[in-house]
């Protein structure tokens, strides 16, 4: 039974650790796994999104109607049963949910230059200074998304926090060798006066908090390592 009260089935649309190849630290590239081909249609654009939730955005997105697949990453189980579900009842190929820490995922696993898109909304903002440190964005999970980002490949990042958004604002200029910080814009499948709309967006708006956002566009140039 899932966070819904309804009973979940994840398979088809969820992939889990074990779907991997099992991770050895003395040969990492022997680890690295493809996402793109979990899709029927694996050469379409390929988005990644971060801590996707309940996948409010990732199924508005998909039901779009772009030709784009999508992937969500989210490490509490429930959500990610939830999220995994819900894209396989309404029968979305464009749509895979992965249980994992997004951050080892992109580091560990995912080749170079895969996505045109890494999506992080709303990310945990671990106020207490003594836990920044489990903050998503870092300087080197930004130079992780770079790796894995294609050339003009775009992070988009939005926040209600604002501890949250100095922290990304400091990010972006100790990182202005990576990426171009450039203003966001709404995606089309939000409704009006919405960035992105996902459930967070949503339930932050009625209580009538602002949101801070941008947009970081990958520059050109090597991936440091
Ligand atoms: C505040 S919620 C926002 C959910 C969604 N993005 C939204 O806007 O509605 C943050 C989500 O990110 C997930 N999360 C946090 N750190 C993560 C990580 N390293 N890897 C995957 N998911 C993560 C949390 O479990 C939680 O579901």
């Amino acid at each position: 039974m899932g966070i819904s009260g309804r009973d979940l089935v994840t398979a088809g649309h969820g992939l889990e650790a074990d779907d991997l190849p099992p991770f050895d630290a003395e040969r990492p590239d022997a680890a690295r796994v493809d996402p793109r081909a979990w899709f029927d249609a694996p050469d379409r654009p390929f988005e990644i999104e971060i801590g996707c939730g309940k996948g409010t955005f990732l199924v508005q997105q998909a039901e779009d109607g772009r030709d784009v697949n999508y992937l969500g990453i989210e490490q509490a189980r429930a959500f990610y049963r939830h999220a995994a579900d819900r894209a396989r009842r309404r029968a979305l190929a464009n749509v895979r949910i992965l249980h994992a820490d997004a951050t080892e995922f992109v580091r560990y696993r995912c080749p170079d230059a895969i996505a045109t898109v890494v999506h992080l909304y709303f990310s945990d903002p671990w106020p207490k200074k003594r836990h920044h440190k489990r903050r998503v964005a870092q300087e080197r999970s930004l130079a992780d998304f770079h790796r894995v980002l294609a050339p003009d490949g775009q992070l988009r990042l939005v926040t209600d926090h604002d501890d949250l958004w100095t922290w990304y604002e400091a990010l972006a200029e100790r990182c202005a060798h990576l990426f171009e910080r450039r203003p966001f814009a709404a995606v089309e499948s939000a409704q009006p006066g919405e960035l992105v709309g996902s459930n967070y967006e949503r339930k932050f708006a009625r209580e009538g908090r602002p949101f801070h956002a941008m947009t970081l566009v990958r520059k050109k140039g090597p991936h440091p390592r």
